[in-house]
């Protein structure tokens, strides 16, 4: 607890506790303010987060920073934004079970430092393994979940927004929603006066 949200970055920069470590560039371990109560999840990290160390900085971040943007939402400001795995899948295929189970305590140690009290998951993988594995996001999507005290929220994944731009409205509806419970929380960041 000590060494802080820094220090567990130190440490899982030298995981080697699955076989993704074996063809990472870079560790992708989070972005965003620490003292945020809002934290978003994706999936794990794609060709352009590996060679930058940084989550969704190719495409899909492009479009996610807009759609946080337009509820007054910055990565570096107001939210935290990590994956459910920290290094990439090879091809970009879906992390498998076991890589994201073993990489989870990292996850769980983000998330007892930070403590946020919204946390949003970024498509089907991070909602099937955070909210319920029997998850139907297209249905789904826009719902808060409660789980001890914890809301949880799943969205469309930005690169399935970019696959499929009609779906663009319900995504950014999500948002929209989220801004709301975090009015209604008054837990942003950017407005407490710190
Ligand atoms: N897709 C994800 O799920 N996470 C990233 O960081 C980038 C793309
Ligand atoms: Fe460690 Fe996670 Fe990377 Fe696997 S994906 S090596 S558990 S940091």
């Amino acid at each position: 607890m000590e060494r802080g949200l820094e220090g567990l970055r130190e440490d899982c920069l030298s995981c080697k506790k699955c076989g993704l470590c074996a063809a990472r560039t870079h560790v992708v371990f989070g972005v965003g303010n620490p003292q945020s109560k809002v934290m978003l999840v994706g999936e794990g990290p794609g060709e352009h987060e590996d060679l930058e160390g940084e989550p969704f900085v190719g495409r899909g971040g492009q479009l996610l920073d807009k759609l946080l943007a337009a509820v007054d939402l910055d990565r570096r400001v107001n939210v935290y934004i990590t994956n459910i795995v920290k290094c990439r899948p090879p091809k970009n295929r879906d992390p498998l079970p076991e890589e994201q189970e073993a990489c989870l305590p990292w996850l769980r140690g983000q998330f007892s430092l930070i403590r946020p009290k919204i946390l949003v998951c970024l498509g089907r993988v991070a909602a099937m393994k955070l909210i319920k594995p029997d998850i139907k996001i297209t249905k789904e999507h826009g719902r808060f979940f409660e789980k001890n005290g914890l809301l949880m929220m799943p969205t469309l994944h930005p690169a399935a927004l970019l696959r499929n731009p009609k779906e663009k409205p319900g995504a950014f509806e999500d948002f929209l929603k989220l801004r709301e419970k975090i009015d209604e929380l008054g837990c942003d960041i950017r407005n407490s006066g710190v």
